[in-house]
């Protein structure tokens, strides 16, 4: 059964969910057109940005679609959060997932079998699975919502595997309508996730990524000790010791330093450290990172969010899924890969709508490691020798066998597998891995995608510290990255727009817009991303970020607008 095929609820109806069932006078930017794209059973791509709502998108869905919606989730965190806020309004969900028994799991799927839930929580590594998808595929289901959905695209910027097989389960259990929802989505990034889900001509609806309340600000230093007085000036202006700067001529900016925050740092190390520091200040922090205990981790994201702690130290498994409203700044001391993760992490700060702030403390020496981890889990070929060994010997097997005789990690095993599919080497059968040549040579295969990904990884780094060193607007460099337009005379939210006459202004550049299709010739097809008036930066799907001169673009005739675009 489809949507399509029923009449969708009229306005009022919505209307009267929202307020009676949800307790939401109103709805938010975006949310209405998504949910109604969504009701009438076309596939939707939703990029609407962090703290919008998105959730409730679905979760309205579920409870007027004549089927079961299943959301695809990433983090049992984020389900658990979901699960527990529907459970206050009383709408019935069902989760199943790896932290549950095999009976809890059977529990919730016979609730949704009854139709005493119509709203199922999922990771994808579960939808995924053929028992799973077994189970399911009796079942009537009328939307298959996939949240993150970046995590879609090996170039997005916390890639899953298992986000590449929903395509196929999608089609297992009668190719449902689907909802793609993701806060951060470059323009490339939506054509990767709408071709990987199989989106079928999708209704593509972004709303403004920008975050008007959030104050963008880089401050340049050389060294660690400039560093950690920065750190200590901005923080810990009282501690006792501090060096007297006299009082600082921007009140605002104190007051914000004063509140919640949160300070990233790129390994587990410098989050411990930089949160003893604060705490030898009197400061009241705690760190977070993946390999703390969870009675730890547990422990200070809770103290965080009730606000017995005012500054965490995390790297970034630190915050997804954490919707605290008054998180009043976010610093970086190390430069993140990405603008994707960049902007996501410091889009954490003032989601009450009130002024907040990010601030990137940017040293130059850091790009080194910075261009290190973004490159990490690179394929190597002793990996792929051991791969194709197992393979040899087993022929056919599963991937979890595949990782116990390999002692392979997960992404770097399905890397590896991926680029063995691609070579046709390997093919899959009821969820098994099968050898489909009667040899496996490692040598023989390409990883051509694999240095695509790296070169990609390269220039994604190079668009941050463009970020990092631009004299123009940063919310501008910010929104063209990410295919929206914006001009910087609005802009009184930045350091560089503030700072009278320094702005290098950036222009439309009349020939290409941000997000046009364009092709060139060595290249490839690429979109455009940025548009000044001497420069253009395009995104090639073959070799990343290219930025060239526009003199020389029109001289030569390097590239040439195609006519599709997303
Ligand atoms: N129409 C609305 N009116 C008021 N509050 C809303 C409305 N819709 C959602 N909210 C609230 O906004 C908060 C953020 O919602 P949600 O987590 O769904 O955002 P999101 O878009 O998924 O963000 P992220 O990209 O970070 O996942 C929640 O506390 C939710 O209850
Ligand atoms: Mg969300
Ligand atoms: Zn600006």
């Amino acid at each position: 059964m489809h949507a399509s095929q029923v009449a969708p609820p009229s306005r009022e109806e919505i209307l009267r969910l929202l307020r009676t069932r949800f307790s939401h006078r109103h709805f938010r930017p975006g949310q209405e057109d998504v949910l109604q794209a969504v009701l009438t059973g076309q596939d939707v791509l939703a990029v609407l940005p962090t703290g919008a709502g998105k959730s409730l998108i679905f979760q309205i869905a579920s409870q007027v679609l004549p089927g079961v919606t299943i959301v695809v989730s990433p983090l049992l965190a984020l389900m658990h959060d979901q699960e527990e806020s529907l459970e206050d309004v009383g709408v019935e969900v069902a989760v199943t997932n790896s932290a549950r028994t095999d009976t809890q799991n059977a529990e919730e799927l016979a609730r949704i079998k009854t139709g005493e839930a119509r709203l199922l929580y999922v990771t994808p590594e579960r939808l995924t699975s053929e028992t799973f998808l077994r189970e399911l595929c009796a079942l009537p289901v009328s939307l298959l919502a996939v949240d993150e959905a970046h995590c879609v695209s090996e170039w997005g910027h916390s890639f899953r595997p298992a986000y590449q097989a929903l395509a196929a389960a999608s089609r297992r259990l009668g190719r449902p309508a689907i909802l793609a929802l993701t806060a951060t989505a470059t323009p490339w990034v939506r054509r990767d996730i709408v071709e990987q889900l199989a989106m079928r001509s999708p209704e593509i609806i972004v709303r403004g990524s920008d975050r008007p309340n959030i104050f963008f600000e880089v401050r340049r230093m050389e060294t660690e000790v400039e560093e950690v007085r920065a750190l200590r000036r901005l923080l810990a202006p009282d501690a006792e010791g501090a060096e007297a700067g006299g009082p600082s001529c921007d009140e605002q900016a104190d007051e914000i330093y004063s509140g919640a925050g949160i300070v990233y740092t790129a390994t587990t190390r410098a989050a411990r450290e930089t949160a003893e520091l604060l705490q030898a200040w009197g400061v009241s922090a705690d760190y977070y990172h993946g390999q703390r205990a969870k009675r730890d981790r547990e422990r200070v994201q809770d103290a965080f969010m009730a606000g017995d702690v005012r500054i965490v130290a995390a790297t970034n498994a630190f915050g997804l899924g954490i919707d605290k409203p008054d998180v009043r700044f976010v610093m970086h001391l190390d430069i993140p890969a990405s603008l994707e993760a960049y902007y996501q992490e410091a889009g954490r700060a003032g989601r009450d709508g009130l002024e907040a702030r990010a601030v990137l403390l940017y040293r130059p020496a850091d790009l080194g490691r910075a261009a290190f981890l973004a490159g990490g889990g690179r394929l190597d070929r002793a990996d792929l020798a051991a791969v194709c060994a197992a393979l040899m010997e087993h022929g056919e097997i599963t991937a979890r066998k595949l990782a116990s005789l390999t002692g392979l990690a997960q992404t770097p095993l399905l890397r590896i597998v991926a680029a063995l599919e691609t070579e046709q080497v390997v093919g899959r059968r009821r969820g098994r891995l099968r050898l489909l040549r009667s040899t496996c040579d490692p040598d023989a295969i390409s990883l051509e995608a694999e240095q695509r990904r790296r070169a990609y990884e390269a220039s994604r780094l190079s668009m941050m510290r463009g970020y990092a060193e631009t004299a123009g607007c940063r919310r501008e460099y910010i929104m063209n990255y990410f295919g929206e337009a914006y001009d910087p005379g609005d802009c009184r939210q930045c350091d560089n727009s503030m700072r009278p006459g320094r702005a290098a202004r950036t222009l439309q550049n009349g020939l290409f817009s941000v997000g046009a299709a364009v092709r060139h010739a060595p290249w490839g097809a690429g979109v455009v991303e940025r548009a000044t008036a001497d420069a253009l930066t395009v995104l090639f799907d073959a070799v990343g970020f290219k930025t060239f001169d526009l003199a020389l673009v029109h001289e030569r005739n390097l590239i040439e607008p195609c006519d599709e675009g997303v």
